[in-house]
C-alpha cells in the first residue's frame, strides 16, 4: 500500500472517529439537559399533589382526585402496597400500557417503550404515623423532546455522512502536500542512480522554511560534496597519471636510444643512464609521496598524544641541517610546550615545511614555535622567491606547483602540501601560507595544545 494510500486512510479514519465521538456526547448531553427539566417539572408536580390532604386517606383515592392534576400527554396513578392500581388519570394512550411496579423509594425512569421517549417518576405516600400507605406514580410522554431529538439524531448523521464523503478528499490534498515533495526526491534519486550524474533538487523544493525544505536542502548539500569529491577524484587520477607518465616517458625514450646507438657510444651511453637513473629517482619519490598521501587518508582516525614540539622541531632542524648543508635558525618560545598530537605524523609535516623553505630559498631559514591562547603556533619562515597571491589558495591541492617548469628542475611533486594539510587536519589544527614575491614565505601551522604530560 502507497504512503499515499496508507496517509489518506488513516487521516480519514481519524477524523471519522472524532467525529463519531462527539456526535454521541452531542446527542447524550441534549437528551440529558432537555430530560432533567421534564423530571424537575414532574417532581414539583408530585409535591403539589401530595400536598393535596386527600391523599393521605386511602379511602378517597380517586380518578376525580387525581383528574385535577392531569396535564397533556401525562399519566397519573396510586399504587397499593400489594400493586394494585388503586386511582389512575391518564391524558396519553400509550402510558397506561407501562407495567405498574410498588417500590417503597424514590425512582424515576426514562426510556424507549413501545416506540415512546417515557419518562416516570414515583413518590412514596406516607400517612403520618410515617408508615407508607401506597406510591404516587406520574408518567409523561416526551413527543416534543423525542421528535426533537429525531432532528438531532438527523442532522448528526448528515454530518457524519458528509465527514466520511469528503475526510477522503481532504486527506488527498493533504498527503499531497506531504507526498508530492518525497516523490520529487524519489525521482531525483533514481535519475541519479539510473543516469550516473549529479542532479540538484529545484528551489521550489528547497526554499521551504519546513522540514522538507530542510530534507531537499540536505539532499542537495550532500549531492554537492559528492560532485566536488569526483571532481577531485577525476582530477587526482588524471593528474597522477600525468605525473607517472612523464618520466616513464623519458625511461622509454632513453632505452630505445641505448638500443640504437648507446652500445657504441660511451658518450650517448652515459647521458642516458643519467636521464635514466633521475627520472627513476624523481618516479620513486613521486610513488612515495602518493603512498605517504593515501596512508595519511586512510588512517584519518588516530590516536593523539602529548608530544613535546621543540625537541621534535630542534631534532628535524638538525636532520635538515644535514642532509641538505643548510643553515637553519631554531627559537622557541618556551621549552614545556606540548601539543596533543602523533609524533611521526608530525615530524613528516615539519619535513614537508622545511624541504619547501630550504627548496625555494638560498638564504637561512627560521623556525618559530610560541604558544597562542589553546594553540601551538610553529612558524617556517624562508627569504626566498615567494609565491604570487593568486596561487596562494590552489598551493594545498594535489600537484598543485606554481611554476611547473621551474619545479621540476627542483624536483618538486607537488604533493609535499596536500599531504601537510592532511596532517593538520587530523589534529584538528590549521595551516596557512602567506608570502610576498622575492622577499620570502611563512608557513603558519597552530595546532591544540595538550592539556596532558608527555612521559
Ligand atoms: N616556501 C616556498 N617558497 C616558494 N614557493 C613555495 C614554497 N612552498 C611551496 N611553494 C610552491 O608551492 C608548490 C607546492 O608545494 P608542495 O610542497 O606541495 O610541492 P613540491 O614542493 O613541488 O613537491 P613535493 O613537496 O611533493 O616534493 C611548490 O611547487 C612551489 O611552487
Ligand atoms: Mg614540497
Amino acid at each position: 500500500m502507497s504512503l499515499r494510500t496508507r496517509l489518506m486512510l488513516l487521516s480519514g479514519l481519524w477524523i471519522l472517529l472524532i467525529v463519531i465521538f462527539f456526535n454521541w456526547f452531542i446527542y447524550y448531553y441534549i437528551l440529558k439537559k432537555t430530560t432533567d427539566n421534564e423530571v424537575r417539572q414532574l417532581w414539583n408536580k408530585a409535591k403539589i399533589i401530595l400536598r393535596d390532604t386527600e391523599i393521605h386517606h386511602p379511602a378517597n383515592w380517586s380518578s376525580g382526585l387525581l383528574q385535577q392534576y392531569l396535564e397533556p400527554d401525562s399519566l397519573i396513578r396510586i399504587i397499593a402496597p400489594d400493586g394494585a392500581v388503586r386511582a389512575q388519570v391518564s391524558a396519553s394512550e400509550e402510558l397506561p400500557a407501562h407495567p405498574a411496579t410498588y417500590r417503597t423509594q424514590y425512582h424515576t425512569v426514562v426510556q424507549n417503550e413501545l416506540g415512546l421517549l417515557i419518562l416516570f417518576i414515583q413518590v412514596p405516600i406516607v400517612a403520618k404515623n410515617n408508615v407508607q400507605i401506597g406510591l404516587l406514580e406520574l408518567g409523561k410522554g416526551l413527543n416534543v423532546v423525542a421528535a426533537f431529538m429525531e432532528l438531532l439524531v438527523a442532522g448528526l448523521t448528515v454530518t457524519t455522512g458528509s465527514v466520511l464523503l469528503f475526510s477522503p478528499l481532504v486527506g488527498f490534498f493533504y498527503t499531497k502536500v506531504l507526498v508530492h515533495p518525497i516523490r520529487q526526491l524519489l525521482e531525483t534519486m533514481r535519475t541519479i542512480r539510473s543516469k550516473g550524474n549529479f542532479i540538484l533538487l529545484s528551489p521550489q523544493f528547497t526554499t521551504k522554511k519546513d522540514e522538507l525544505g530542510e530534507l531537499g536542502r540536505t539532499f542537495n548539500e550532500m549531492i554537492m560534496r559528492l560532485q566536488e569529491n569526483d571532481r577531485r577524484q577525476k582530477h587526482f587520477v588524471a593528474d597522477a597519471s600525468h605525473e607517472l607518465k612523464t618520466p616513464l616517458t623519458v625511461i622509454e625514450s632513453y632505452t630505445s636510444l641505448l638500443r640504437r646507438w648507446g652500445g657504441q657510444d660511451p658518450a650517448i651511453r652515459q647521458e642516458a643512464l643519467n636521464a635514466i637513473h633521475s627520472e627513476t629517482v624523481r618516479l620513486k619519490g613521486l610513488i612515495d609521496a602518493l603512498l605517504r598521501l593515501a596512508e595519511v587518508e586512510r588512517h584519518a582516525q588516530t590516536e593523539l598524544h602529548p608530544v613535546r614540539i621543540a625537541e621534535l622541531i630542534r631534532s628535524t632542524a638538525e636532520q635538515m641541517r644535514q642532509a641538505f648543508g643548510r643553515d637553519i635558525v631554531v627559537r622557541i618560545g618556551s621549552e614545556e610546550i606540548q601539543c596533543s598530537g602523533d609524533e611521526a605524523r608530525l615530524k613528516q609535516l615539519l619535513i614537508i615545511l622545511l624541504d619547501n623553505a630550504i627548496k625555494y630559498s638560498r638564504k637561512n631559514v627560521f623556525v618559530e614555535c610560541d604558544e597562542e591562547e589553546r594553540y601551538v603556533v610553529i612558524r617556517v619562515m624562508d627569504q626566498g622567491m615567494g609565491i604570487p597571491s593568486g596561487e596562494l589558495p590552489l598551493l594545498f591541492e594535489r600537484f598543485y606547483r606554481v611554476d611547473k617548469a621551474r619545479s621540476r628542475g627542483t624536483g618538486g611533486s607537488g604533493l609535499g602540501l596536500a599531504i601537510a594539510k592532511q596532517i593538520v587536519e587530523l589534529h584538528q589544527g590549521s595551516i596557512r601560507l602567506d608570502s610576498e614575491e622575492g622577499k620570502g614565505t611563512t608557513a603558519t601551522v597552530k595546532l591544540p595544545k595538550s592539556s596532558l604530560t608527555a612521559f
